[in-house]
């Protein structure tokens, strides 16, 4: 019996402060929608949502800087990300975004939902103000010299010369980095979420509950997080672009972004499956993934399920199979250094060559630790693994069938060994179904606990192993004097081409319609249902 009835799936809400790069794609969304891909290939009913983020400092800070209002801003940058991820073929059922009426109303009940619960603690403090820019300052907008080791560019948050973990008071000489100016103290009040008071539910449900089935650097992460010691943090900002906290004593407050944004995942199925969103938020029988890139483990393991346990009613996040990050030619992806590849310049540049990118990604995937992208690796596994291995199989069993079969299927019914010949090209075929086999199983279990290298190294199996039996059997020399063997032979390679499409179409969705259509062989697509 099968444990789950559907599946919600997630890929983090991007930024809407920039154009997405490859890191981005390498991270969260490529892992996300070949893993969608391949629950519905197996017939799995999917919600996969995502949708841009359009919260936070650093909207408001990005807007000013390109001389825009904030809402110009996400308009401008939603509709190009969504483009981006639409041309790029990434399967959303939804790609939605968090300035939206219903996300507010959404977000706005949830806050209400916990408010009213009595969970949240309303507490006034002194907090750093920029009087230049009439703002008050988040952690990383204040720098200052370490108390510790004296490095003079130290965050409000976190020194990154020694590591230690900041508050912006105890930063000695604190600037803005909005304005360059010294801050000065104001009180302000705010709203905060009780964590700690959720340290005992989550030491039992992740650290006792997930220690076996979620990727040891998250698994790690988390219970060091919660090993810390963890405090109420506050889910409430001052500033003037964001979802207003809906209570009456809270003019200029708004919700903290990742307060909001998560809850965006929620939003976006609500208006996906206005009547039935609730079955892929509340069920049991559901199961609720979410992909995202290293630096959203704390927000997605800890602190959304806190949420989510906090409102009530909701299931919690069965995996969370965080990717860690992919550099470029041995350097940092960076947006300010325009260090990237950009997946809009991509696509114009190599039109039609998605599976290409797709493949290469998510061979180099950094699964278990950073990994690097660089064009020679891309053009040798392109043109040494994709084309060599893979393109090459198939074209030789079409060229080959339709010249000895006139393009069509050789009928493929026991081959009497009555020659050696035979006997030999039968035990061929006997290894070569017993390894097809194998690696069929092997990808589906890759595949079915996120390891997506793994996968898709299986699935290249299947073309090396057609490969070998074609080099073995040799069907040109075959044909001088045995055409029913010649059948046997290429109804079988036939065959692996058949379960190279539908093996590849998680990976590589393009060359898996071309081939089905080279097949005729729409009926294909069905043969992996459970
Ligand atoms: N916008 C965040 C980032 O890019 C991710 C938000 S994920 C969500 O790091 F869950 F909060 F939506
Ligand atoms: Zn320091």
């Amino acid at each position: 019996m099968k444990k789950f009835k559907r599946y919600t799936v997630t890929a983090a809400l991007p930024y809407a402060n920039g154009p997405l790069h490859i890191g981005h794609i390498a991270g969260a969304y490529l892992p996300a929608d070949t893993y969608v891909r391949f629950l519905r290939l197996r017939g799995e009913d999917v919600a996969f949502v995502g949708g841009s983020d359009e919260h936070g400092v650093a909207i408001s800070i990005g807007a000013k800087k390109e001389g825009l209002s904030p809402r110009a801003y996400v308009d401008k940058y939603h509709e190009m990300m969504k483009k981006a991820f639409i041309d790029f073929g990434i399967s959303f059922d939804i790609y939605s975004r968090t300035s939206n009426d219903l996300h507010y109303k959404t977000s706005q009940e949830f806050f209400l939902n916990v408010h009213q619960k009595d969970l949240l603690i309303e507490e006034t403090s002194d907090q750093y103000f920029d009087e230049q820019e009439g703002i008050f300052l988040a952690d990383r907008y204040i720098i200052g010299t370490c108390p510790n080791c004296g490095n003079t560019n130290a965050y409000g948050d976190q020194c990154e010369k020694c590591g230690t973990s900041l508050s912006p008071k105890q930063l000695i000489n604190p600037r803005s980095t909005v304005s360059g100016n010294t801050p000065v103290l104001r009180p302000t009040k705010h709203w905060y979420f009780p964590l700690d008071k959720f340290e005992g539910w989550l030491r039992e449900w992740l650290i006792e509950g997930h220690i076996n089935d979620w990727k040891p650097n998250v698994y790690g992460q988390c219970k060091s997080w919660i090993e810390q010691g963890l405090l109420p943090r506050s889910i409430t900002r001052d500033l003037d672009w964001g979802i207003p906290v809906p209570l009456p004593d809270a003019k200029g407050k708004v919700l903290y972004v990742w307060f909001d944004a998560p809850i965006g995942y929620i939003s976006a199925t609500k208006e996906l499956k206005p009547a039935d969103w609730e079955k892929y938020w509340k069920d049991p029988e559901t199961r609720l993934i979410h992909f995202i890139g290293k630096d959203n483990i704390v927000f997605h393991c800890i602190i959304f399920p806190s949420m989510l346990k906090a409102a009530g009613d909701y299931i919690l996040p069965d995996n969370v199979p965080a990717n860690e990050f992919l550099n470029l030619e041995g350097d940092k992806l960076s947006t300010s250094r325009n260090h990237a590849v950009w997946l809009h310049e991509y696509l114009l540049e190599f039109p039609g060559r998605k599976d290409e990118l797709r493949y290469v990604l998510n061979s180099i995937s950094p699964e278990t630790k950073d990994s690097d992208f660089t064009w020679k690796d891309y053009q040798q596994k392109v043109n040494s693994e994709l084309v060599a291995i893979l393109g090459n199989f198939v074209n030789r069993v079409m060229v080959l069938t339709w010249k000895y079969f006139d393009g069509k299927v050789p009928s493929g019914h026991e081959l009497p060994a009555t020659t050696e010949k035979r006997k030999r090209i039968l035990e061929l075929y006997n290894k070569a179904h017993t390894d097809l086999n194998r690696s069929v199983k092997a990808m589906i279990d890759a595949l079915s606990h996120f390891r997506f290298r793994e996968g898709q190294f299986e699935m290249m199996n299947l073309a090396r192993i057609g490969n070998k039996f074609l080099a073995d059997t040799e069907p040109w020399k075959v044909a001088k004097e045995d055409m029913e063997a010649v059948g046997c032979i290429l109804n079988y390679a036939l065959t692996v081409v058949g379960n190279i499409s539908v093996a590849c179409a998680p990976f590589l969705p393009e060359a898996s319609s071309n081939i089905v259509r080279q097949l005729n062989g729409d009926a294909l697509m069905d043969k992996w249902k459970m």
